[in-house]
């Protein structure tokens, strides 16, 4: 145990001023009592100091004096087995101006239609059928059921996308969902019969009150369905660049199975898929409907138990993973550029800015970074600020190497890169260890 605990280490949200962090209010505070059980008794599982917002992209500027850090670090709670930032940044900072937008990648777009299709299913949804989604984003998601004959209504904080998924067609109130939103949403629209958050839950710090506006929402046998990034993955595969700001809580079964529990659901099934690195989509009912859970529960459950994480070493295997990647990763770009290779990183992602960030690697080594977002482009990286320019930047020169911070896409990018791969072109992929891979070594 280090002499502090992480979670003590940080003074809430700070700037860097020559170095040093300093506070700068009321924007961040530091986790003390666990979101999930109100448990304290935490275990210090990663530290990895002040780092910039993962989605705070910059214009491109003389100096970035003021940009925003914030400590980042995991704790796991030794009594609910719940993993959580040590510092919460407010959510009116994070959200209501958002650059990140759903992925229309092929990827995404398949995965939303199995989403829509596996919901309607379990929740037994007609035409008709009222369907809520908080953090709806541009409204892909619910366009899916609206297409299958539902009403939809999006609730996402940011008015940016809120406004772009209203144009669309996707109705969308700007607001936080919470028990007070919620309220309004069953007053203007009557019962719910399928509220979704697509990796979103993870991003809430009051958990009570989105759990009441749930509650208070849903009709009778109505299904609460949230997709949350999987404890369990990220542990097996030490992805740490998932660790940021935003991404509040890890959860694993059994922490939300006992979560929903504590605010009157009840956790009937649970499916896992491979989207953002590995992620379940859960389905949760009101208590006294008396839904019958499918074994999925059960069975991961069990999972959990048997690859022991409900205990420190655990853990602390995973911080030890960590430090591999973090001392590897920039070793082997480091030397590639030392050869006189050009490396450039491909997509401007959430986790692209956190592992650069955390291994220390900014335009000395990747030179600049390519990103379908239109949002995104011609601004600079958070902290490293590498400059992001859209694909048709690498048509001319191509580098010699991409560094795959949209790992969670590689099959489709490696697909898509055909020829860049065919022309000798290589990717660095961080994780599970960093490897370098190529035309030959993917047959
Ligand atoms: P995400 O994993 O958070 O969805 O972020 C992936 C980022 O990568 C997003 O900014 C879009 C970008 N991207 C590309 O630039 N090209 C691609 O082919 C794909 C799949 C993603
Ligand atoms: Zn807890």
């Amino acid at each position: 145990m280090p002499a502090e605990p992480a979670h003590a280490a940080g003074r809430g949200a700070g700037r860097r001023e020559g170095g040093p962090l300093v506070n700068v209010g009321e924007s961040a505070r530091q986790v003390t009592g666990c979101r999930v059980c109100g448990g304290s008794d935490w275990q210090d599982v990663v530290s990895f100091g002040p780092v910039p917002l993962a989605n705070g992209f910059l214009p491109p500027a003389e100096s970035y004096e003021d940009e925003p850090y914030y400590p980042l670090g995991v704790i796991s709670c030794r009594s609910c087995r719940l993993m959580s930032v040590t510092h919460v940044v407010d959510p009116e900072v994070l959200y209501r101006s958002y650059s990140y937008v759903t992925s229309d990648s092929e990827t995404m777009t398949r995965h939303m239609g199995r989403v829509a299709e596996t919901c309607c299913k379990r929740g037994g949804l007609a035409a008709g059928d009222l369907v809520v989604e908080l953090g709806s984003n541009t409204g892909q998601q619910l366009a899916e059921f609206r297409r299958a004959g539902m009403r939809v209504l999006g609730v996402d904080p940011a008015r940016n996308l809120a406004e772009v998924a209203s144009e669309r067609g996707i109705p969308t109130l700007p607001e936080f969902f919470s028990a007070e939103s919620a309220g309004t949403v069953r007053a203007e629209h009557g019962p719910a019969r399928l509220i979704l958050g697509r990796h979103v839950f993870a991003h809430i710090d009051d958990l009570a009150g989105v759990l009441a506006g749930a509650r208070a929402l849903l009709g009778p046998g109505g299904i609460f369905a949230i997709e949350v990034p999987y404890a369990v993955d990220l542990l097996e595969q030490a992805a740490f660049d998932t660790i940021y700001h935003e991404h509040l809580s890890y959860f694993l079964v059994r922490t939300l199975a006992t979560l929903f529990e504590r605010h009157g659901l009840c956790a009937l099934d649970v499916e896992r898929f491979p989207v953002h690195g590995g992620s379940i989509l859960v389905f949760a009912g009101r208590s006294e409907d008396g839904l019958t859970p499918g074994p999925a529960v059960a069975d991961l459950i069990s999972l959990e138990e048997r690859a022991g994480l409900f205990d420190d070493a655990a853990y602390r295997d995973f911080a030890r993973h960590t430090d591999r990647v973090r001392r590897e990763l920039p070793v082997l770009v480091r030397r590639l550029v030392a050869e006189g290779k050009r490396v450039a990183g491909y997509g401007a992602s959430a986790k692209g800015t956190t592992i650069l960030n955390i291994c220390g690697l900014g335009p000395a080594e990747v030179e600049f970074c390519i990103d379908t977002t239109v949002l995104k482009q011609d601004k600079v990286l958070p902290g490293t600020h590498i400059p992001v320019h859209s694909p048709d930047h690498v048509e001319v020169r191509p580098p010699d190497y991409f560094l795959l911070l949209a790992w969670n896409y590689a099959t489709e990018i490696f697909q898509k890169e055909a020829g860049f791969l065919a022309s000798g072109g290589r990717f660095i992929v961080p994780f599970p260890t960093p490897t370098v891979v190529s035309a030959e070594s993917l047959g």
